[in-house]
């Protein structure tokens, strides 16, 4: 068993919140929800992922910070000795492993965008935005993409950083970094709704995204929009489970992640309130794809007073949101090598960076020189975002909030959830335990055309 004195903690709730946050909020708030969103015909999908967030999301939060805090371990480890505890199969440790890779896996790709943020960084600084066309807007992306060599170069920038803050242990300075940053971002975000509404295209963009046109839905759509609620939320992919892990045993778990949850969600939201007006204004296509965000964004940027320091700002702060996702994302990794292997935290953090590093190259490749090369009409790219936030996530929730609810001995669960009331532990059972996983299996059988 874990020996409690060798581990370390976070100070206090709030810092717990503030790390979660900082995990869950991310490219995938202000990239990836605008972009999917564009992708799969707006308001639908938007009410679907809204949907997932609060029935299969928090619930599914809920069961993984309590079997990471139960265990104090990596997620590997605490699968295998949570297992063997309950007198379960010792398959169940697979939902460790599971996680663990997608964390790395995603990491692989999410350090690639976040190489594409440090190169806007570099533009907005050196004022290429002022007065920018949207044509001229999808140059610059096109350019930055087409060009392998310098994406490798801000890859493995964005790789270093993250290894070096990992290196020096998740707690120090990321509770601070977080406070700080985060409504940061915010007034930046704010203040790029400001432009927004005044685009003219702020209702079309509302209507877009909030007046439900179940005709766009497709079985495929449904099924990203479930991916994104798993992926936006950090979830089963270790880095919930690692961070529940270092809780201290006091903090109530329910409220804490809904509150992550209601931060995530309005990052999100309001993200897409900013990209949509200017996408119709502009006429741009909603559609676009990944670039959408970085074709968008710096059109508003480059129209507004002072946009020079707003746009350098908020690329900045975009980096820091990435950052204390991406640390997020090979902590479980990091820390197993650590727990396991008894490896020092700086051997594990080099290992894990150059691995990363090195399946990242396919990201880079895949939106140049190998964008033809396909696995199902995916580049690799777009096979590793599917492979990770459609497949492994939701079905590593399913099984956690499984095993969480049903496989173990109810009184300790009820006790380490902090449920006082026996209706909020079962209705939290009922949702994370069947009709979560029910939702996840139909959301599953009906994108493979079974349902
Ligand atoms: N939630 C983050 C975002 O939206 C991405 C992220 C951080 C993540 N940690 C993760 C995704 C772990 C999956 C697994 O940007």
């Amino acid at each position: 068993m874990p020996n409690p004195k060798k581990r370390t903690q976070w100070s206090s709730r709030l810092a717990f919140i503030l790390a979660a946050t900082g995990s869950a909020v991310g490219l995938g708030n202000i990239w990836k929800f605008p972009y999917m969103t564009g992708q799969n015909g707006g308001s639908a999908f938007v009410l679907v992922y809204l949907v997932c967030i609060a029935l299969i999301g928090v619930p599914i939060m809920m069961a993984e910070v309590f079997l990471g805090r139960h265990a104090r371990q990596n997620p590997i480890q605490a699968m295998i000795a949570l297992a063997e505890r309950e007198n379960r199969s010792s398959c169940w440790q697979l939902v460790g492993w599971s996680g663990t890779l997608s964390g790395f896996i995603i990491f692989s790709f999410y350090s690639v965008i976040s190489g594409w943020v440090i190169h806007y960084v570099y533009l907005a600084v050196n004022n290429y935005f002022s007065g920018l066309t949207p044509e001229n807007a999808q140059s610059l992306f096109t350019e930055m993409i087409s060009n392998p060599a310098e994406m490798i170069l801000t890859h493995s920038l964005f790789i270093f950083i993250t290894m070096v803050v990992v290196a020096r242990g998740v707690q120090k300075g990321l509770e601070k970094a977080v406070s700080i940053l985060m409504p940061g971002l915010i007034i930046l975000l704010l203040i790029l709704l400001g432009y927004s509404l005044n685009s003219g295209s702020f209702l079309e963009a509302f209507r877009f995204l909030f007046y439900p046109d179940f005709t766009k839905l497709t079985e495929q759509s449904v099924l990203s929009a479930m991916g994104q609620a798993f992926f936006t939320l950090s979830l089963a992919s270790g880095a919930i489970m690692v961070y529940g892990s270092y809780l201290p045993s006091d903090a109530s778990i329910p409220r804490t992640c809904m509150v992550v949850a209601i931060a995530d969600t309005a990052i999100a939201l309001l993200s897409g309130l900013v990209v949509f007006p200017i996408v119709f204004a502009q006429g741009l296509t909603p559609a676009s794809g990944p670039g959408l965000v970085f074709q968008t964004l710096p059109v508003a940027f480059g129209a507004m007073p002072g946009g020079t320091l707003f746009a350098s700002l908020f690329f900045i702060l975009f980096i820091f949101a990435a950052l204390t996702s991406s640390i997020s994302m090979v902590e479980a990794c990091v820390a197993w090598l650590e727990e396991r292997w008894r490896m020092s935290r700086l051997k594990a953090s080099l290992w894990v960076g150059l691995a990363g590093w090195t399946l990242g190259l396919g990201t880079v490749f895949s939106f140049n020189l190998g964008k033809t090369v396909t696995f199902y009409g995916k580049t690799f790219f777009e096979s590793l975002d599917f492979l990770t936030a459609n497949l492994l996530l939701p079905l590593g929730g399913m099984a956690l909030a499984i095993f969480a609810c049903w496989l173990m001995a109810p009184h300790p669960v009820r006790n380490e959830l902090g449920m006082e009331h026996r209706v909020h532990f079962d209705l939290w059972r009922w949702v994370a335990g069947v009709i979560a996983p029910a939702a996840i299996l139909m959301v599953f059988l009906n994108s493979i055309g079974i349902f």
